[in-house]
């Protein structure tokens, strides 16, 4: 059904035209962006089944050899971080802590690439033990999904059990350092209610909270423009209960635009992916789980890199495929347009 509709993307066997690409190391596109910030998947498994990502009954497995090694992970890292000009790497999923191997394939980036700032986004779970051993590998920071304190609604909504979990993770990546600990909250209709005690509870243990509008990647392809969960609705209930002042992004590509929380120093941001999307200020790349290159979450080709890495390529040689692919990046999504199509991989295919 579903897992059947996810299909397969397009591999791209023409590569994208590099016309008119000026000979620049860095990941450059035709609209002028430059992409310093890598996504890498590292699989398509999770300890959850979040409504908005996954299928009840997980995602299709990938088979293990086309999955990316320990050291091709590592590999790939280095050349972005030192002939591709990336200056920041995020592990996602799937969960990344699923993988054995995550302290080993942090450890190893961090050698391939010195000075990279390393992150990963975890849905919480197992991170009670691993958080310590991934700051010592040299992680530096992670993003925590939770999108409710309530236990009955957490559970519904991710189809698991394991608030508790969530929770005592988070504990042990403050205790590590892991700093500052950011909270990624996707907004839907079942927890909005939740929202204010969760900014309460953030700003009492010191996290950054984030909303997400939550975009159409659902495996079940249950999303629908008319009922989502918009920030202005967000921005409604929240100021029943704090005041709020907007004070802008961080910087113009950080797609969250904060607000001071009763007069600060707290704050809160907003993640309007679908009501004021920032694809203009993109500085994304992503890889898959397979090593695939998608220059856009919303794009359904993606070039391959995993035969390059395979078949005895220099990284000179992967690191022109990486520039040919994201030179092909479209200018946005479009999802608030009439004519969107959504991609054929959900979120947990990609990675966040
Ligand atoms: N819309 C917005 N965010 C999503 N995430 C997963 N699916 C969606 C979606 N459909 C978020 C997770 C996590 C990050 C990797 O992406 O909550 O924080
Ligand atoms: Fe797992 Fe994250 Fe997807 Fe939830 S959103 S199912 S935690 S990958």
């Amino acid at each position: 059904m579903t897992a059947v509709a996810l299909g397969v993307p397009r591999l791209r066997s023409v590569l994208p035209s590099g016309e008119g690409r000026p000979d620049v190391p860095e990941l450059v596109d035709r609209y002028g962006r430059v992409a310093r910030d890598l996504r890498i998947s590292l699989t398509e498994k999770c300890s959850l089944r979040c409504t908005y990502c996954m299928p009840a009954e997980g995602l299709p497995a990938i088979p293990r050899d086309q999955v990316l090694s320990t050291r091709e992970v590592a590999r790939l890292v280095g050349i972005a971080g030192t002939l591709l000009g990336v200056q920041e790497v995020r592990f996602t999923g799937g969960e990344p802590l699923v993988r054995a191997d995550i302290v080993e394939i942090v450890r190893l980036s961090a050698l391939a690439a010195p000075g990279i700032r390393l992150s990963l986004t975890s849905n919480g779970i197992g991170l009670d033990r691993k958080a310590a051993p991934l700051a010592a590998a040299g992680l530096d920071r992670v993003n925590v999904s939770l999108d409710t304190l309530d236990r009955e609604h957490f559970r519904s909504l991710t189809r698991r059990d394991r608030l508790p979990a969530v929770l005592a993770g988070i504990a042990a990546a403050h205790a590590a350092g892991l700093a500052p600990l950011k909270i990624n909250a996707v907004l839907m209709r079942e927890t909005l209610e939740d929202a204010p005690d969760l900014l309460a509870w953030a700003i009492r243990t010191g996290a950054r909270l984030r909303f997400i509008e939550q975009m159409p990647l659902d495996a079940d392809e249950a999303w629908q423009r008319a009922s989502m969960v918009d920030a202005a609705e967000l921005l409604s209930v929240l100021g029943r209960r704090f005041l709020l002042e907007p004070i802008g992004r961080e910087d113009p590509s950080a797609p969250a635009e904060e607000w001071l929380v009763d007069g600060g120093p707290a704050t809160v941001g907003i993640i309007a992916s679908v009501t004021r999307s920032f694809c203009g200020d993109c500085d994304r790349t992503r890889i898959t789980a397979e090593g695939g290159v998608r220059s856009c979450l919303f794009g359904d080709d993606e070039t391959d890199l995993r035969g390059l890495l395979r078949d005895g390529s220099s990284d000179e040689e992967i690191a022109d495929r990486w520039r040919l692919a994201m030179w092909g990046k479209k200018a946005g999504h479009g999802i608030d347009d009439e004519s969107f199509v959504r991609p054929v991989r959900s979120m947990g295919a990609i990675g966040g």
